[in-house]
Parts: structure tokens; sequence; C-alpha cells
């Protein structure tokens, strides 16, 4: 019989979990490695514990740990004997936009304790660059007694996945390999090959770290631009949506769509990491745009206020239905959800009711399944996310359920046209009101 290479993958997260199924599947003897009990156990009896829809993977994972090729536990020891350890911790930032890396420190210091010699260290989480060299590596070596590189080898590979496409990203997506060396780029390589069918790319630790941060950075840009054509075409009566589509007809143009807000674990804390990485350079463009984004969810509380003054209607008896509660279309992930920055906004009306299919509840209030429920009796019907089931409803369907009519339409669902034409009184990011 041959024997399986033993891997580790520290953190089972939304990368974790994927990516210790796909190690598992690819013929390796993956343990996975998580402080929290509870995701263990789920892990072990082969289910996934993530919300929301994630095509193929329930079935790889209950697979995987069927055949007793994945298995899960709270203890280090373990990562004793592993090849290669993956580190999938999650890597937030504090209240200052810091880093906060506190569970990487803690990851890094118990896999130096326990991690045999020779081992390659990869880690898949986002960091501020520089975070490799200057925490990660000294801290293993501490713990270890291990020299970097002759006692253990070293790669980033920062991950791409998004939620509800875990595995499809995974296994197709182009991987950028940052290595200390000729022997960590090769074994990581080996194994990455494994994984997806996309070119991988090798680089240094350092540039590596500055690719990931600056991906999101870049995306985060690009949308508080989209965000920013919003306010003026809603100042000046223009669409932003016909405006962005014409923009784009222009070659080398590819302007964003504007929205309702930025959410998810990655979006709104890596322009941090990188800010953070790069602060001798003073960046300004970057924290001015996850300003503008952060901002967006009271826009979108200032919208429904104009829509309830035109329907008359007073704050203190305005019954509001909010759809969608995750930051992502067709996801329960519920990481800084712009929906929770309305919530606060929305402070003094007389009733919120939340609706959101993915989700149980979001800080502490409960979440309707049904969107008739919610609708019933609503003066103003706020859209945060465009999940599936949204883009079925008519102004007709609105209509029948709600007491007074009123849309503020977050992520271009309706047509303002329709809206008016059927008595709406509607707002929509990026619409101007004439
Ligand atoms: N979620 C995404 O879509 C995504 C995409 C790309 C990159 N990333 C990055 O990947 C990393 C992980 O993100 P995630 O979404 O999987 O996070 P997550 O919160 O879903 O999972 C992290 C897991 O790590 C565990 N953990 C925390 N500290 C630990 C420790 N010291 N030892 C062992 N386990 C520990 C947690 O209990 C949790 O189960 C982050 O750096 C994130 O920025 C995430």
């Amino acid at each position: 019989m041959v024997r399986r290479e033993k891997v580790a993958v520290v953190g089972l997260g939304y990368v974790g979990i994927p990516l210790a199924t796909l190690l598992a599947d690819r013929g390796y003897d993956v343990i996975g490695v998580d402080v929290d009990s509870k995701r263990v156990a789920d892990v072990n009896d082969g289910t996934l514990p993530l919300k929301g829809v994630e095509p193929d993977l329930p079935e790889m994972l209950g697979d995987a740990v069927r055949r007793g090729r994945l298995r899960a536990t709270t203890s280090f020891e373990e990562v004793g004997g592993a090849r290669s350890v993956f580190v999938c911790v999650d890597t937030p930032i504090d209240a200052d936009m810091r880093p906060s890396n506190a569970r990487l420190v803690s990851a890094a210091r118990q896999i130096g304790e326990n991690m045999s010699r020779g081992a390659l260290v990869v880690v898949e989480s986002t960091l501020a660059p520089g975070t490799m060299l200057g925490t990660v590596a000294p801290i293993i070596e501490d713990a270890s007694g291990l020299r970097l590189g002759k006692g253990f080898k070293l790669a980033h590979c920062p991950e791409r996945v998004m939620p509800g496409r875990l595995l499809h990203n995974l296994t197709t997506y182009d991987r950028v390999i940052g290595a200390l060396d000729d022997e960590s780029a090769e074994r990581a390589i080996a194994t990455y090959s494994k994984i997806t069918k996309g070119e991988l790319h090798r680089t240094d630790l350092t540039t590596a770290e500055i690719v990931k941060t600056a991906e999101n950075a870049y995306r985060d840009v690009q949308i508080a631009f989209a965000n920013e054509i919003s306010f003026i075409c809603e100042k000046l009566g223009a669409d932003a949506f016909e405006v962005r589509r014409l923009v784009n007809t222009c070659p080398f143009r590819d302007m964003h769509v504007p929205g309702a807000g930025v959410g998810g674990h990655c979006l709104p804390k890596d322009p941090w990491l990188l800010v953070f990485g790069g602060r001798k350079a003073r960046p300004v463009l970057i924290p001015t745009a996850r300003m503008i984004n952060d901002g967006m969810p009271f826009h979108v509380a200032k919208l429904a206020f104009d829509a309830l003054r035109e329907l008359k209607v007073r704050r203190p008896s305005a019954v509001v239905a909010v759809l969608g509660a995750s930051f992502l279309e067709n996801s329960g992930d519920v990481r800084n959800s712009p929906t929770k920055a309305l919530l606060q906004c929305l402070e003094g009306v007389k009733e919120i009711r939340i609706h959101d299919p993915y989700l149980e509840d979001i800080e502490g209030v409960k979440i309707e399944h049904r969107v008739a429920e919610v609708l019933k009796g609503a003066d103003i019907a706020i859209f945060m996310v465009a999940h599936k089931e949204y883009l079925k409803l008519t102004p007709a369907t609105l209509k029948k359920h709600m007491r007074r009519q009123g849309v503020v339409d977050g992520r271009n669902i309706f047509s303002k046209a329709k809206m008016r034409k059927a008595g709406f009184v509607y707002r929509g990011i990026g619409k101007g009101v004439s």
C-alpha cells in the first residue's frame, strides 16, 4: 500500500475547509486543526459548518471524512509529521484599522512547537506586507528552535476564493506563490498544481503579500469610484448604471457598479493591511476609498428617509422592510455586512423587519424567511442585497403586500421607470430623482 503524504491545515473556515477537503481528495492524508471545538466536531461528522450554498463542497467533505482522508482536531500536536502545514486562520484588523495578528501569532507559535524538521509552512491567510518575514518566520524559528530555510521552508500563497464559489475558485484560479527559496517554491508548486488548473506564478514572500492586498484594495478603490459617480448622478438626475454602460464602450475602461456597501471578511480590511504594511509611503487614495465605501449604508438610510418624507410617513411611525442581510448575493456570509451599519442608521423608526433566505439573525435581530411576511404592512422596502429571489419580485407583488409604496434599491434590482409607473416612491443608488 502506498503511504499517503501527511499535511496539516490550520484554521478551518471559508479558506481552510475547502483547501483541506481538496487536499484529501487529491490523495493527501489531511489533519485539520482549529481552536473551535464545535467546528472540529462538525468537520469530523462530515458536516460543512459554513453558511450559504457551496456547490459540491458538502458532498466532497463528507466523502473525505468517510474515507478517513480528512480528520479534524483541536490539538496542534498532530501537526507533527506533516510534510506541509497550511495556515488559514483569520487575520482581522483592530478598531484603529491596524492588523490584529493574535490568531496568526498563536497559530505560528503552536505550529513551531509541534512541527517536524523539514516541514514547509505555507500561509494562505491575507497579511500586511512584511508579516511573513517580520512576524511569522521569527515566531516559528523561536518556537521550533529551527533555522528558517535550513530547518523549515516557508511560502505565502494568498487565497483568492469567494464564498458561494469556494471549490470552483480553488480549482480554477491562478495562484501567486511567494517563496523563501527554490525548494520552498518547488514544494509549494508541487502541491498547488494538484489543486488548481490555473497557472502558478512564483515570486518572493513580500511581493506575494503586496499582490494579495493590492488585488482587494484595487477593487475597493474601483467600487469607491463607482459610488462617487453614483452620488454625482443622483444630484444631476442621471442614471449611474447607464453612465457606466456608456463609459465602458470606451476601450480600456472597466468601470465597476455602485452599490449599498462593501462587506465580507476581505475587502473592508485588506486595504487597511496594505496601508499598514506600506505606511511609510503615506497612502491617501486607499483610505479615502475605504471611507466612501463604509459610508454607503448611511447613504442608503438617507435615501430611505427622503422617500419616507415624500410618502409623508413620519419616522417614528414608519414600518421598514430590509431585504438582504448577508454581504453578498445568494450567500449567508454576514461578516461586515452593510446591513449591520444600515440597521444602526434606522434607529428611531417604529419597526424594522429583516428578510434573508440564508440567515437566522443579524445583530441579535431575528430574520424572517418569507418575503411576503416582511413586506406585509411596510411603508418602505430597502433592498440591500441582490439575492436571486428578489430579482423575481415585481412592482405588483410589492404593492400587494405593502401599506405604502416606498422602495430603496441599493443594488439596481428594479427599473426606476417601471417602479414610478406603478406609483412607487423610488430611490436607488445612482438613480437621479428627476
Ligand atoms: N473568506 C474568504 O472569502 C477569503 C478569501 C480570501 C482570503 N481570505 C483570507 O483567508 C484567511 C482566513 O479567512 P476565513 O474566511 O477562512 O476565516 P474564518 O473566520 O472563516 O476561519 C478562520 C478559522 O481559523 C480558526 N482559528 C483562529 N485562530 C486560530 C488558531 N490560533 N489556531 C487554529 N485555528 C484558528 C477559527 O476558529 C476559524 O475556524 C483570512 O486571512 C482571510 O483574509 C478569506
